[in-house]
């Protein structure tokens, strides 16, 4: 659809398409932010907001503007290696990096890292994606919080990863696995202001941009209505995976990067994860028509994605 045949949200900068424009976007009131409490958001008019010194990026990277196309020879490839350097892939040409990390917490695969170590490896992947990633792509990165004395608040972490790198930040979704704490009996002290521990039902994804909000290539938008509706608030409720079922330490749930595929990218278009370990991100590309790449320093792993990669083809 030609562009100019789309309504522009003021507030986020985002256009869809006429026939599905929900009349609450379009009041005949504009609002303005408000100096006392908060104001209504439709139509809002947030230059104010975005012209306050808090809202302008603290250092503005040069913008490169590349969209390119992947060569077909590494369209669809998990590589064993450590995706620090991911060399078969060329500039920009990366339309979503999906990926939940490893935690450093003692699973099979991790070391035994000092926070700065374990930063400074997340760090190196970042930035090797955001080489590979193309302008206008986005990163959408999956972590969990760890411990409680002290509080480990990786989603800060990342989030100053990747606004340090020079991505820009789109929000945050908090992922609720589950509506109560099953048979959770850690709550610190019982009943008493002791102690007390907070039992966590979530997890995060920190949403990220290069160099533009708004796609630059152009696609085939999948998602149906009510998806859309349901992956663009910021709380997603999806089952978590079973590691024992599908046979690796921590995979997250198939339907966790199909949602963010069909919200941020187009058919056919690539999808990275440089921490593939049992191939759920592949998988979900599978079944929403994407082409994906991908890397683990695991043999077994690359294995075992490849068999469900296989296994998702076969009923497609
Ligand atoms: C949390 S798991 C990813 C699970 C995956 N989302 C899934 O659903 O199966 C992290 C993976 O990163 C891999 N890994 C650890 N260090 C790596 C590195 N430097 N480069 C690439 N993969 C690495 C581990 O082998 C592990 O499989």
């Amino acid at each position: 659809m030609a562009i100019d045949s789309r309504h522009e949200i003021p507030d986020a900068g985002l256009r869809i398409p006429e026939s599905q424009a929900l009349p609450c976007y379009f009041p005949i009131v504009a609002t303005s932010t408000a100096s006392f409490g908060a104001g209504k958001r439709e139509s809002h008019d947030s230059s104010e907001f975005y012209a306050r010194q808090m809202s302008r990026p603290a250092s503005a990277l040069q913008a490169t503007g590349l969209v390119a196309d992947a060569p077909a020879d590494v369209l669809d490839q998990i590589y064993c290696q450590s995706s620090e350097s991911m060399e078969q892939l060329p500039d920009g040409c990366v339309a979503l990096m999906v990926t939940s990390p490893p935690y450093n917490v003692g699973k099979d695969y991790d070391g035994d890292l000092s926070l700065d170590d374990y930063l400074g490896l997340l760090e190196r992947v970042f930035i090797e994606s955001y080489r590979v990633i193309e302008a206008g792509g986005r990163v959408a990165v999956n972590v969990a919080n760890l411990g409680r004395k002290p509080y480990l608040a990786l989603n800060h972490h990342v989030a100053g990863l990747l606004n340090d790198i020079g991505f820009l930040l789109r929000g945050e979704i908090i992922w609720q696995k589950a509506k109560a704490a099953g048979g959770s009996c850690a709550w610190g002290s019982w009943q008493s202001a002791k102690n007390p521990t907070l039992r966590d039902l979530h997890e995060y994804v920190i949403v990220a941009s290069k160099e533009s909000y708004r796609r630059l290539r152009k696609g085939e938008d999948t998602i149906a209505r009510d998806d859309f509706l349901d992956a663009t608030v910021s709380v997603w409720n999806i089952q978590p995976e079973s590691a024992t079922r599908v046979g690796h330490p921590a995979p997250f749930p198939v339907a966790l990067p199909q949602r963010l595929i069909e919200l941020y990218t187009f058919a056919n278009d690539l999808v990275l994860d440089p921490f593939m370990g049992a191939g759920s991100t592949a998988v979900a590309a599978v079944e929403t028509g994407r082409h994906y790449v991908g890397y683990d320093t695991e043999p077994d792993y690359i294995a075992l994605a490849e068999a469900r990669i296989a296994e998702a083809r076969s009923t497609e």
